[in-house]
């Protein structure tokens, strides 16, 4: 199927760590190379889904808008925006909120599991989360939605509501399909069965992009392995090393085997702070960049209001026709 138009979104969680980077962002650099209509939402309605603190918030967002810009997001190429400039995403969330039975969004995994981990009800807004990712998607009319395999019940869901609209209005929205990125997940440095993640309470297990190199050597030295002192590839039964050999791969562009092969007579210990140097020397342009550009909040600010007006251009014909077709 021809791509058309790309869309992609990220929560404003501040500054980026190395798996949203290599499962996500990286591949969002490639893909506004090679295609002509792509948009990238840093998604703050998303983000009030869990507590927040306006001020924290604000802040994630232009955190994110550096970080974004550090690893190559480029304007001229697509068009990087804050969904909450757009009004458009709220108003089509409502009306496909209304063409989807409650039981359809309590069965999500997610919803099941981040309300198992909560200690009160989750909100109607974590419920219906997954509605307002459909709205953003289907509001640009578009057919490609790079997503990680953690996304692949709510694209169908994305899919499902395209469909019900179009049997119900007529041909209308393009059924979207995902970009399943390569990479797989990159691991908690602490617990090879977990994600690398934002939120994991043990600070050495994820490693952000602005960390400093001995930052970075401390975490690695500090990553968990096994007992073989052997580097191989067996995610299965070795995932520590396992995960070391996968971001090794990443940030080196090399293959896995390769990788492996390079690394013959090398022992884990060794190998750890090989990899943070792989890693350490990845990222420090990149980090550099980020920091230049956190310090200049307005262009931070007036790249995310030229993107938000680009966005709203698209947006807005598009919810127009949406609001006539129902009835408005
Ligand atoms: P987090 O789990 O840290 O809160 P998000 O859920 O906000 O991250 O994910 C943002 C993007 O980064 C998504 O596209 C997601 O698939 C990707 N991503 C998050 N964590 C990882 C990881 N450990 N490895 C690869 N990709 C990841
Ligand atoms: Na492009």
């Amino acid at each position: 199927d021809a791509v058309k138009r790309v869309f992609s979104g990220i929560q404003p969680t501040g500054i980026p760590h190395l798996g949203n980077y290599l499962g996500a962002i990286e591949s969002w650099v490639r893909l506004q190379d090679k295609h002509s209509s792509v948009l990238y939402s840093i998604v703050d309605l998303h983000s009030i889904t869990a507590a927040q603190d306006p001020a924290v918030l604000r802040q994630s967002i232009l955190d994110m808008t550096a970080a974004l810009l550090a690893c190559g997001i480029n304007p001229e190429k697509s068009i990087l925006f804050q969904q909450s400039q757009v009004s458009e995403h709220t108003q089509l969330s409502w009306i496909l909120t209304c063409m989807v039975r409650l039981p359809r969004l309590q069965h999500l995994h997610q919803w099941k599991a981040k309300t198992a981990k909560q200690k009160h009800d989750g909100t109607v807004g974590l419920l219906t989360y997954p509605v307002l990712q459909a709205a953003d998607v289907l509001l640009y009319k578009s057919t490609h939605v790079p997503v990680g395999e953690d996304q692949v019940q709510h694209m169908e869901l994305v899919q499902d509501l395209a469909r019900g609209f179009n049997r119900k209005y007529g041909e209308f929205f393009p059924v979207p399909k995902s970009i399943l990125t390569s990479m797989k997940k990159v691991k908690s440095l602490r617990d090879p069965s977990a994600k690398m993640s934002k939120s994991d309470p043990d600070k050495l297990a994820t490693v952000g992009l602005t960390d400093s190199p001995e930052q970075i050597v401390q975490k690695f030295r500090k990553a968990v392995t096994d007992f073989t002192s052997e580097v191989t590839y067996d995610p299965a039964s070795r995932g520590g090393v396992s995960n070391m050999v996968a971001i090794h791969a990443a940030v080196t562009g090399l293959p896995v085997e390769e990788v492996v092969r390079r690394s013959a007579g090398i022992d884990t210990a060794r190998y750890k702070l090989l990899v943070a140097d792989a890693v350490i020397e990845k990222l420090a342009p990149i980090r550099s960049e980020i920091e230049k550009l956190k310090m200049d909040k307005g262009h931070l600010q007036k790249v995310l209001q030229a993107g938000s007006v680009k966005a709203k251009e698209l947006a807005y014909p598009v919810c127009q026709e949406v609001k006539e077709l129902v009835g408005f």
